[in-house]
């Protein structure tokens, strides 16, 4: 009797979870220094071709699991989320910048997103638009002073762009053009979380290295510059910008709003999820159009038949469909947030594999896009991959560029509105070719996906 219940249990049961394969360690350190040692971003790629959609790693004591599968994307963002944590994954990124809505969990991070959401929806980021429009005609003009013999650094450019876009957006004023010191400890400090937010290895801040000294140096400069800015702004009133809408937002619930603190944390964190993220979808863009030029015929026909000379404006968006296709196969192949991480909660499993508390989960996006099971092509830069009825055919989150779930990217409307009107812009004025038609497009992986070194290319006025 006893063994029929056992058995009739049994059946009922899933298989126990197995433990996901992945590549062999060495004794103590695991992978780690093999990771290190070939490009981190590559070596996770060579694991998944080598041990499918969902890879362990042992990096030190920390156990990695990799996914890259729609519906594993699916549950970890979204459908089991609260068991998948920005926890000690996001430690590095917190010292650095604050613990504003990027790193922040639970009510601290519920709290911060129901303020600043309102800020940006499509009707709260249009109001930016003049600005976006604004920085690319001020950028246009000044290769139209300098000329079209030497080769720009589009990277740099496109960096300078964004970094004008949203500092106008944020405080009305470009902190690159009048804040030189502001400007460069802003840089600083962004590059330093960018190559450092995803590393596990790091001298404590107390330790005076010069990259610690350099660093200390660059917060102490930005926070002089927006406590100022927030100081000035409760004297003088408040003016029609990112940070006053954050100044005056209230909680729905309690009413209260943001402390100094709190808003020199947004702030940074905004720079830093706003900036670069854009300005390397643009550099990818242009490098991914300066070698498919039917793509770009396809694009300037667009650009032409829609704005017939004129700047683009807001009304303009909905009608330049194709330029949106451009920018979200950029966001495809090269998305700037190739990695996403979280901490497990508890025991969990995915895709039949054991997933244990203290787990680092990674999400690559990277290879999600390029999947062969849900795309057709991948390795192709086609803006057609985002025709209509070809994203209504593929799993929702086989395309997760701007993450999932509650904590998406916040920024998207803006980004999105963004890229569309300064390419349409230059597009329109400038073809841009590599400077070395034969030059290798090499990643370089450091908290963004960005080109290695710069991209130098060629401007012809069109
Ligand atoms: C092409 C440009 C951009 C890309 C590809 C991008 C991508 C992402 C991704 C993937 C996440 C989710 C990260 C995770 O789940 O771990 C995220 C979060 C976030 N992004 Fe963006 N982003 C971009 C532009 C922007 C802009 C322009 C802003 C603000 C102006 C912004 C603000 C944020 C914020 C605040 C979060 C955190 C949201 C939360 O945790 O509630 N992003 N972004």
């Amino acid at each position: 009797m006893l063994t029929k219940e056992v058995y009739r249990m049994t059946q009922t049961l899933s298989p126990a979870p197995r433990t996901a394969p992945g590549p062999r360690g060495k004794f103590l350190v695991g992978n780690l220094f093999d990771s290190r040692q070939s490009g981190l971003l590559d070596y996770h790629v060579k694991a998944w071709h080598a041990h499918g959609d969902v890879v362990r790693f042992q990096m030190g004591p920390i156990t990695l699991i990799q996914v890259v599968r729609p519906e594993h994307i699916q549950q970890v963002l979204v459908g089991n989320a609260k068991n998948y944590v920005k926890g000690l994954s996001h430690e590095n990124l917190r010292r650095t910048i604050g613990d504003g809505i990027l790193t922040a969990e639970g009510e601290a991070w519920q709290r911060q997103r129901r303020l600043m959401a309102p800020t940006y929806t499509p009707k709260g980021v249009a109001q930016f638009a003049d600005i976006m429009g604004d920085a690319t005609r001020k950028l246009l003009a000044g290769w139209e002073a300098r000329g079209t013999t030497q080769p720009v650094m589009i990277n740099q450019e496109m960096m300078q762009v964004t970094m004008s876009v949203i500092s106008r957006s944020m405080f009305g004023l470009d902190i690159g053009e009048h804040f030189k010191e502001t400007g460069d400890g802003l840089r600083y400090l962004l590059q330093h979380v960018s190559e450092r937010g995803l590393s596990s290895v790091d001298w404590p801040a107390w330790v005076p290295t010069e990259s610690n000294r350099r660093l200390k140096n660059a917060v102490r400069v930005v926070d002089d510059f927006l406590y100022g800015v927030i100081r000035e702004r409760r004297r003088n009133g408040l003016g029609e910008d990112l940070l006053s809408l954050l100044m005056t937002a209230k909680d729905a619930e309690t009413g209260a709003e943001m402390s100094e603190r709190q808003l020199r944390d947004e702030v940074l964190i905004t720079f830093f999820a706003g900036h670069e993220t854009t300005a390397q979808t643009l550099t990818w863009t242009w490098a991914m159009l300066a070698q498919q030029p039917e793509v770009e015929r396809k694009l300037w026909d667009e650009i032409d038949r829609v704005l017939a000379g004129r700047s683009p404006t807001l009304d303009d968006v909905g009608a330049l469909t194709y330029t949106r296709q451009v920018i979200d196969e950029t966001l495809r192949l090269y998305s700037p947030v190739a990695v996403m991480a979280r901490d497990t909660v508890a025991a969990d499993e995915i895709g039949g594999y054991s997933v244990a508390p203290g787990n680092l989960i990674l999400l690559l996006p990277f290879m999600t896009h390029r999947h062969p099971e849900f795309w057709e092509q991948p390795d192709v830069f086609n803006p057609d991959h985002f025709m209509p009825e070809r994203v209504k055919d593929r799993p929702r989150y086989a395309y997760v560029p701007f993450g999932a779930g509650a904590r998406s990217c916040l920024g998207v409307h803006f980004a999105l509105l963004e890229a569309v009107l300064i390419l349409a812009e230059t597009a329109q004025r400038y073809r841009i070719r590599l400077a070395d038609p034969n030059q290798e497009l090499e990643f370089d992986w450091a908290g963004t996906l960005r080109p290695k070194g710069d991209l130098p290319m060629l401007l012809t006025r069109r």
